[in-house]
């Protein structure tokens, strides 16, 4: 694992958003990985910027999200799309049959699990997969515990979590409880991966994850195990 030194939140997003649009450019019809939550909203911000001010073009990018509340719907202001349209989807100019992102309100959610890994692999998978870390070590929604064989799956969400995301909710009760992720394995197997990581909360998730072992307890341990992974984590994160 690679660690990018940042200073604060804005320089890591700054730096991440440099990566991304390098791949997008040398590759423009890359398969790109995307995260929700707090942790990748100034990256897209500079994406935004970018796009507008040097034309980066997204439209032969396709997008993967890594997961969606089960029983919210797209139209769901709380929704991870209705997220990614917000602050990136509706200001780039991607198309949208290349945007994937779990259907959280299918009838069948165990088929939309299937289909959903299916259809990354059918794009020859992930080229840049973005991720933000729990403070309980979850990539994705994959909680502690989970098998690092996994693939697109169903999780119960851990009590913390949906505490921690509460403060995007009215109520920390309308966090729903449960939700779609793609797996471990699946995270895994995508070509790059790069993990953004800001803030004091954060940082017995960073020291966990540097000085750990590599344990189902703490997902995001296996990345020791992928052959091209980068973090970029401010100072509050890394506490020096
Ligand atoms: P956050 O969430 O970016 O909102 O801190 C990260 C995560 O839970 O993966």
């Amino acid at each position: 694992m690679r660690i990018i030194k940042v200073k604060d939140y804005d320089e890591m997003s700054k730096k991440a958003a440099e990566i991304i649009i390098e791949r997008v450019r040398r590759a423009p019809d890359m398969v790109l990985g995307l995260a929700t939550g707090g942790t990748p909203i100034g990256t897209y911000q500079e994406l935004v910027s970018d796009h507008v001010h040097a034309e980066t073009s997204y439209r032969n990018v396709t997008t993967f999200n890594l997961d969606e509340y089960i029983g919210l719907s797209g139209e769901s202001s709380h929704s991870y799309r209705a997220f990614m349209n917000k602050h990136l989807f509706e200001l780039i100019d991607i198309l949208e049959e290349n945007i994937h992102i779990p259907n959280g309100v299918s009838e069948d959610i165990q088929k939309e699990c299937i289909e959903y890994e299916e259809l990354i692999q059918k794009h020859g998978g992930i080229d840049l997969q973005i991720l933000g870390i729990g403070q309980n070590g979850h990539i994705g929604f994959n909680e502690p515990g989970t098998s690092f064989e996994s693939t697109t799956h169903i999780v119960e969400l851990d009590p913390s979590t949906r505490e921690a995301n509460a403060r995007f909710f009215k109520n920390s009760e309308d966090v729903p409880e449960k939700a779609i992720t793609i797996g471990i394995a699946t995270i895994m197997r995508s070509k790059e991966i790069l993990l953004l990581i800001s803030g004091e909360q954060k940082r017995a998730a960073f020291k966990q994850l540097v000085n750990g072992e590599v344990d189902e307890k703490f997902p995001a341990s296996v990345l020791k195990k992928h052959q091209n992974v980068s973090i970029i984590a401010d100072d509050a994160a890394r506490g020096d």
